[in-house]
């Protein structure tokens, strides 16, 4: 059900209202530094940036200052195709105005705003919205699916192998490496599902200077064929650790030099915290499948070997253009109806003719129909959950020749998402 909270307006943020956002911004997430300071780290080129736009939340009568949250466009890669996308990222609203549903009200104002802007061709389509949630439940209630996994190994460097292609691997310097480094994350993004095709403000935050970071690159005659983006740390007075931020290798070598390079720290870091998805061939490749410095089982006498992290959302809009992107595996042409309940946008009913590697939508329905919610279809549709296990979980289903349930489920089939940037 959709909420309505008559007394609050929402509206893009202007230059004007830089000193309402800091004070919000400092309120909700960094309560102990000065308006100054936030001003300084997060707003010193201003409020709004090209891909990026504030909206801020007003009390209509009062004029005052209530809520706030960041707007990105993005280009999500599903398939080797790019999906234009939108993210909502720091969402914040006043504490004195907490546990009145203003988040929930301003996510299903932007989520109707996304919608409108396809139907009345004053903008265009949105099919997919990304971020990461303060809490899944509530944006599950408003139809996102979590979709982002991470796997994370806590190894010693003694685990990994010391491969000889570790000696092509040299520090980053931004006059050689830069443009090379984002060509390689291209190619590389292009062929991964869920990784964003960057913008200059993703690259910004990416290569921020900040304590502790550092990037290597995998280089073979003057090519940089891959590299790997790490945060020292520290642990307790002596250990120090090594946290992956980004590791990008468009071939093989590239890989095992990247792990190479880490086995090589073994005399210095304690621990290498691997960040990955989960299809990473990582732990296999590794001399011991355990966690390092630990004794205590997991399970039995099964030792812990790292930790699996419930990431981003992801939630279809516009789903006529979802499904006109969207690249599918080619078969037999078939057709399927699905109706889809939308608790904030409205049920609705979409026919796609699978056929040659693509989605068409028809407008006739067919008997065969899938019965799901908004949640539900884009775990399908991003390969996170298949439609079979679904259906025998009970949370879809299905009317029809089951034969027609198989070849969705091929279509579909593909790697779920899994992204670098956080915001
Ligand atoms: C998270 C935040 C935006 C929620 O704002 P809010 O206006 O109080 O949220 P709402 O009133 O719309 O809450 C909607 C639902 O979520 C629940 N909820 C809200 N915040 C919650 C929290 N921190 N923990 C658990 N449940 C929470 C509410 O109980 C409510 O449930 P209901 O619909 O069943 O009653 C606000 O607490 C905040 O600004 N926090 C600090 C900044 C932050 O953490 N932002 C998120 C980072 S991305």
């Amino acid at each position: 059900m959709v909420i309505d909270l008559p007394g609050i307006t929402l509206r893009p943020a202007q230059d004007a209202d830089l000193n309402q956002v800091v004070s919000l911004e400092r309120l909700c997430f960094a309560p102990t530094q000065s308006d100054a300071d936030i001003q300084q780290a997060w707003f010193s080129q201003g409020l709004n940036r090209p891909g990026r736009q504030q909206m801020l939340a007003l009390d209509a009568a009062s004029g005052e200052a209530i809520g706030t949250y960041a707007q990105l466009d993005l280009q999500i890669f599903l398939e080797g195709q790019d999906l234009p996308a939108k993210g909502i990222a720091g969402l914040a609203v006043a504490p004195h105005r907490r546990g009145q549903r203003v988040a929930r009200f301003l996510i299903e104002q932007s989520l109707k705003a996304f919608q409108a802007a396809g139907q009345q061709g004053n903008g265009s389509p949105v099919p997919l919205v990304m971020l990461y949630p303060f809490r899944h439940a509530f944006y599950r209630r408003l139809g996102w699916a979590w979709v982002g996994r991470v796997h994370q190994y806590a190894v010693a460097p003694e685990s990994i192998p010391a491969y000889p292609e570790r000696h092509n691997v040299v520090p980053y310097q931004a006059e050689t490496h830069e443009q090379a480094l984002y060509d390689t994350y291209l190619r590389s993004a292009s062929r991964h599902n869920g990784w964003l095709r960057r913008q200059v403000l993703q690259w910004e935050m990416r290569l921020r200077p900040e304590p502790g970071k550092v990037i290597y690159c995998y280089e073979e005659a003057g090519k940089l064929l891959g590299y790997v983006i790490l945060q020292f740390g520290q642990t307790g007075d002596r250990c120090t650790t090594v946290s992956i931020l980004e590791w990008v290798a468009v071939n093989v070598d590239a890989y095992r030099g990247i792990l190479g390079f880490l086995s090589s720290l073994r005399d210095q870091v304690s621990t290498i915290f691997w960040n990955t998805y989960p299809e990473d061939p990582f732990p296999h490749l590794l001399e011991e499948q355990r966690q390092a410095h630990t004794h205590a089982p997991l399970f039995s006498i099964v030792p812990p070997f790292g930790q699996i992290g419930g990431g981003f959302m992801w939630r279809l809009v516009d789903l006529a253009a979802a499904f006109r992107l969207r690249p599918v595996h080619a078969g037999p042409p078939f057709i399927l109806t699905f109706q889809v309940r939308d608790p904030i946008l409205g049920n609705q009913t979409i026919t796609a003719n699978f056929t040659a590697g693509r989605m068409h939508p028809v407008s006739q329905p067919v008997p065969a129909v899938v019965t799901t919610s908004i949640e539900h279809l884009t775990e399908m549709f991003c390969g996170m959950r298949r439609p079979t296990e679904l259906l025998w979980t009970r949370e879809i289903e299905f009317e029809g020749d089951r034969a027609l349930l198989q070849r969705l489920e091929a279509a579909w089939q593909c790697i779920p998402p899994f992204c670098w940037d956080v915001f």
